[in-house]
């Protein structure tokens, strides 16, 4: 597959993604080469890491989860740094699901003012979405990536290897992206809707990517079009911000797929996004994700952490519509009763 190219870097895959990687180690003269994972990382994946790449490397465990993408683990990351000589010609890897390319991404970005920082993705969540765009970040006072930056990772390397063993449940939380960037750009959209058996293939995975890829290239900071990828996520954040550290968490895909729902319905009400398609897609969602299930309480509270996303301008919540598969509107505000009625639909269908 050829690679993509974004601004300042590409996204390469499989094997040749590793020979980059090891041209760019000799190429740049690393003092130090650092390698971020979790347990699990560490347990399935590093193997398949080391029989690509030549260098030795010093390797950096956290915990794994999203409760750990938190100020204290970037602490323990910098002390560990420190502690272990890293350098400004030092090098992070971030070897593993949205979680660490994030925070690995936030950690590189900000040590001694930026160190180099590369992204292989373990998740179908950190290959179609996390580990492409240069955002990092972290959580902050249950607040979804409230702190972070935007940089540039050196290279990104797309290997679908690291998926076998990833658990159902994740990979069905990584579709939510890959339906939500067919949404938005007519990409797919039929073959996808109509077929909740395949989850990514190398096809969908490259096109997932693309789509994503081409619209950060025109507005890297969001200032306008990147906010299209954010279709689903004013209330799919809100819905994962209000289950974090609860006893029922949520994935991020699987907050992002209600969100989607309730979503597409308030365009449905505000643009005319026709409803039969609401319906297809929600037949969809449905047959792969879990219901979730919220309070009236949790509904109150709903609207308050709305009011912490990063769209909003002047107190108004914002919102990515989209008046037809394809055709997206950015910046629309809308009224509570056109949200009470999304979150109904959601609900109560
Ligand atoms: N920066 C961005 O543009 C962006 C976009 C979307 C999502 N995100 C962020 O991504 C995060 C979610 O990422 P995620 O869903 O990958 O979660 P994650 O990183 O927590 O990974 C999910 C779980 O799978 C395990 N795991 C990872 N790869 C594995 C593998 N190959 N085999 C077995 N287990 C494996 C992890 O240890 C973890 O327990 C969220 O914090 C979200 O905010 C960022």
């Amino acid at each position: 597959m050829k690679p993509i190219n974004s601004h300042n870097y590409s996204i390469y895959f499989k094997e040749s993604g590793y020979d980059k990687l090891n041209e760019l180690i000799i190429k740049n003269k690393y003092s130090k080469i650092f390698v971020l994972v979790d347990e699990n990382i560490e347990l399935y994946c590093l193997n398949i890491f080391k029989s690509q790449v030549i260098n030795q490397f010093t390797l950096i465990r956290i915990d794994s989860g999203e409760k750990n993408k938190n100020l204290s683990t970037c602490t323990k990351v910098w002390d560990f740094l420190n502690k272990n000589n890293a350098d400004r010609k030092s090098i992070l890897i971030n070897l593993g699901g949205g979680v660490i390319t994030d925070l690995g991404g936030f950690i590189a970005s900000t040590y001694k003012r930026g160190v180099d920082f590369i992204n292989i993705p373990t998740t179908l969540l950190s290959i179609v979405d996390a580990s492409v765009g240069s955002k990092t970040g972290i959580n902050y006072d249950s607040l979804k990536n409230q702190i972070g930056t935007f940089s540039d990772p050196k290279l990104v390397i797309i290997d679908d290897k690291y998926l076998d063993s990833l658990d159902e449940r994740n990979k069905i939380s990584g579709y939510a992206e890959i339906f939500k960037h067919s949404l938005i750009s007519g990409n797919l959209f039929d073959e996808l809707v109509s077929n909740s058996n395949t989850l990514y293939n190398d096809k969908i995975i490259y096109n997932s990517i693309k789509v994503k890829n081409d619209i950060v290239k025109k507005d890297r900071e969001e200032s306008s079009i990147r906010k299209s990828l954010n279709f689903g996520h004013t209330i799919g954040h809100a819905i994962e911000s209000l289950k974090m550290s609860t006893n029922n968490e949520l994935l991020h895909g699987e907050a992002i797929a209600s969100g989607i729902i309730i979503e597409l319905y308030i365009s449905h009400l505000t643009l005319g996004f026709p409803l039969e398609k609401v319906e297809l897609c929600k037949k969809h969602i449905n047959s792969l994700f879990p219901k979730i299930k919220l309070t009236n309480n949790e509904i109150t509270k709903l609207y308050q952490l709305m009011k912490f996303d990063k769209k909003n301008y002047k107190d108004n919540t914002n919102f990515v519509l989209l008046k037809d598969v394809g055709s997206y509107i950015i910046d629309q505000t809308v009224i509570k009763d056109s949200i009470d009625a999304g979150i109904n639909y959601y609900l109560n269908n």
